[in-house]
């Protein structure tokens, strides 16, 4: 039996998130063990090359199918625009039988709205990831697209969790967490392929790597605290390098002209996936607001500073990998000083990394249970 599957991505984080998947559906197909055509659909949410274009090369994602273009908008307008467009793609003979949505974003809810509405249905792979802070537009699109999905693929336990308490446990399955399988199947290509330390000049251990993106971090005044604090940091001696987000930047031309860096913060255009990862690697920290980039840096084995007030990756703080630190500008440089003063254990974290996130199969668990799923269901159709 055929599985015919449509899987949307439109932001990074979710480039990184199907590729896994591509290649164990491809590898399930070759061996004989699934028969899933999967399709993929780009949002495009994210358009820019260095957002896009690289991490389909850099991690082999076969090309999409379509790409439909959204771009960037208010939320309403660019989950409405995907919705429209995807409507049309999905009610018509491009009907899936399955359609596969990744983490939480815009593109996440557009497509899980959109088949759940046409009696698709919906497949959720990061299921159950709460931060509990609904101010986050990512939380809103996790327990809409959590609520609507009928298979939800947990990363971790924590997430298992959260999903029976909301009373979604019949239709939830611990997978582990396809983040774990990209980074132990990238370091090593990354050690290989990517020039960027010798590009930036940079030495193991000796810098900071710091990303900043959110729709909170970007509020110009929190802006101004969180790059006051990275000042405060690179004058005290560690060099920080900043790939700066398209958001980011705008913001600092728009509201933050005067304010510049001093000597030691670089500022540099956004990273591709293998030289963001060799970075994650070869740094004394990584100080983010990122999800993703906080199990980037426990799965490499580097500590992370993460400029929130929660996280919804609590793995990584039980771990010993992660201290949230906060927006403010005096918890942010002790948060860091601390971690500055402390040796690291990274064989320790990418072992408990391992403990919490699976042993970097879940895109092989995420194609059985999927398989499964579908069968289940058309036997149930069948009788
Ligand atoms: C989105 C996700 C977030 C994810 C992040 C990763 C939502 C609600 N948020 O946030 O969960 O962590 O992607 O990057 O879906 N822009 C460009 N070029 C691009 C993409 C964006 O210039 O290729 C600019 C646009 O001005 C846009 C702004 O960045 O308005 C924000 O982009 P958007 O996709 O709305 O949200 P992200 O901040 O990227």
């Amino acid at each position: 039996m055929t599985i015919r599957t449509v899987s949307i991505v439109g932001a990074r984080p979710q480039f990184v998130k199907v590729a896994p998947v591509c290649r164990a559906i491809s590898l399930a197909n070759q061996r004989g063990t699934a028969n899933i055509e999967d399709r993929l659909i780009h949002t495009g949410q994210h358009y820019d090359r260095g957002m896009s274009h690289v991490f389909f090369e850099e991690l082999e994602i076969p090309p999409p199918s379509i790409n439909l273009g959204v771009g960037s908008g208010s939320h309403a307008q660019q989950t409405a625009g995907m919705m429209t467009a995807l409507e049309k793609l999905l009610a018509g003979d491009g009907r899936p039988d399955l359609l596969i949505v990744y983490g939480d974003t815009n593109s996440t809810l557009a497509g899980a709205l959109v088949a759940a509405k046409l009696w698709i249905p919906v497949v959720h792979v990061e299921a159950g990831l709460r931060s509990f802070n609904r101010a986050m537009p990512e939380e809103i699109n996790r327990i809409v697209t959590d609520r609507v999905s009928d298979l939800l693929l947990a990363p971790t336990e924590t997430a298992m969790t959260n999903l029976r308490s909301e009373g979604l446990g019949a239709a939830a399955d611990l997978v582990g967490d396809v983040m774990h399988d990209a980074v132990l199947f990238n370091r090593d290509r990354a050690r290989a392929r990517s020039d960027v330390m010798s590009r930036l000049n940079l030495g193991e251990r000796g810098f900071a790597l710091v990303t900043i993106h959110r729709a909170e971090s970007t509020q110009a005044d929190v802006l101004r605290r969180i790059l006051d604090a990275l000042a405060a940091v690179a004058r005290r001696g560690i060099e920080l390098v900043f790939p700066v987000h398209p958001r980011t930047v705008a913001v600092m031309s728009a509201e933050l002209s005067d304010w510049r860096p001093p000597e030691g913060l670089r500022i540099i255009e956004p990273l591709g996936f293998l030289d963001n990862l060799r970075l994650i690697d070869a740094a004394r920290l990584v100080i983010t607001d990122s999800g993703g980039m906080q199990k980037e840096a426990l799965f490499c084995g580097t500590p992370c500073v993460t400029l929130r007030d929660e996280t919804e990756w609590v793995e990584t703080v039980a771990a010993g990998g992660n201290v949230i630190a906060g927006r403010e500008s005096a918890r942010i440089v002790a948060a860091v000083e601390g971690v500055l003063d402390r040796v690291v254990d990274g064989v320790a974290l990418r072992s408990a990394a391992s403990r919490y996130f699976g042993a970097g199969d879940a895109a092989e668990r995420i194609v059985r249970s999927i398989t499964d799923f579908a069968y289940a269901r058309r036997g149930g159709l069948a009788a």
